[in-house]
């Protein structure tokens, strides 16, 4: 099989085609992926018709699937555990998945643990028709690379902790209390810089804006240092925004990249099936 790859945009992802993700892959597909995900942080394939099934095999290429946070307030769905569904759709009374139709913040999925994900895929079963919804990507490595030197100093030591008690849709998680001094917020502990394990390369860590703290320093220092570092950050030239289509898997790697989406209309339906995983399979190496 040859795959096709051109760039999704100047900051990341590629767009691969010629390649359908319901069939089992050959070792040289997977290695060609594996090379091409590293170069890129986000692949993006159109026009798959995948199963639950279909996608765990197609994730578990690139590392381990973890089961999906259980959450209490969602509809119960006979789906495998590997599987977390992202939805606004509504049946029986309760939602069938997380997040809702509100903006979800700059994030980086699930940086508030002290081991978070490795690598998250969102496949598209149903999308908003929009304007709203769209899913953007942004280059942690370039942020990193393009820093001032004197902001570079003023970071490269430095440990955040990464607030646990809001989702990226700002939602306080059940049986936590609001956060009233970020200084204290529970959450986890991580270098602001981090090397990637594959590529070697350094990226900037910086999970989410709000309730996020630099540890050693006061409050309003941490704040107007977080302040700056992600001003630097959120520049329209590190960042791919994609507009989904039914059937897209967009496939990324939170050691590297954040990511944020658009609101959409609470009248349109939008039913995402998301994998996380644990870089933990052998794979490719820079
Ligand atoms: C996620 C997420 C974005 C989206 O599932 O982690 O951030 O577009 N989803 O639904
Ligand atoms: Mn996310």
């Amino acid at each position: 099989m040859t795959i096709s790859c051109i760039p999704a945009s100047d900051a990341l992802g590629a767009v691969i085609s010629d390649v359908d993700l319901a069939k089992t892959l050959d070792s040289e597909t997977v290695g060609a992926l594996q090379k091409i995900w590293a170069e890129n942080l986000v692949m993006i394939f159109r026009g798959q018709s995948l199963s639950d099934d279909d996608l765990i095999r197609f994730s578990s290429h690139f590392g381990e699937c973890e089961k999906a946070p259980i959450g209490d307030s969602v509809l119960e769905q006979d789906i495998p555990p590997e599987i977390t569904v992202v939805s606004n759709v509504m049946e029986d009374g309760k939602p069938i998945g997380f997040l809702g139709t509100g903006e979800l913040t700059w994030h980086t999925d699930m940086s508030y643990i002290p081991e978070p994900s490795d690598a998250s895929g969102l496949y598209a079963i149903e999308v908003a028709d929009g304007p709203g919804g769209e899913t953007s990507f942004l280059n942690m490595y370039s942020a990193y690379d393009t820093l001032p030197a004197d902001l570079l100093a003023k970071i490269e030591d430095r440990t955040a902790n990464h607030d646990s008690s809001y989702t990226s849709a700002g939602t306080l998680r059940t049986g936590l209390a609001e956060v009233t001094d970020v200084s204290k917020a529970p959450g986890a502990r991580h270098r602001l810089l981090r090397t990637h394990p594959v590529t070697g390369r350094t990226a900037l860590y910086l999970g989410r804006r709000p309730n996020s703290y630099i540890l050693d320093l006061s409050v309003p220092d941490s704040e107007s240092l977080l302040d700056e570092v992600w001003s630097h950050t959120t520049q329209d030239k590190f960042v791919y925004t994609h507009r989904w289509e039914k059937g897209d898997l967009v496939f990324w790697d939170n050691r590297c990249v954040m990511h944020r989406r658009e609101p959409f209309d609470a009248g349109e339906r939008r039913i995402m099936h998301r994998t996380q995983l644990k870089g933990a399979a052998p794979f490719y190496r820079a």
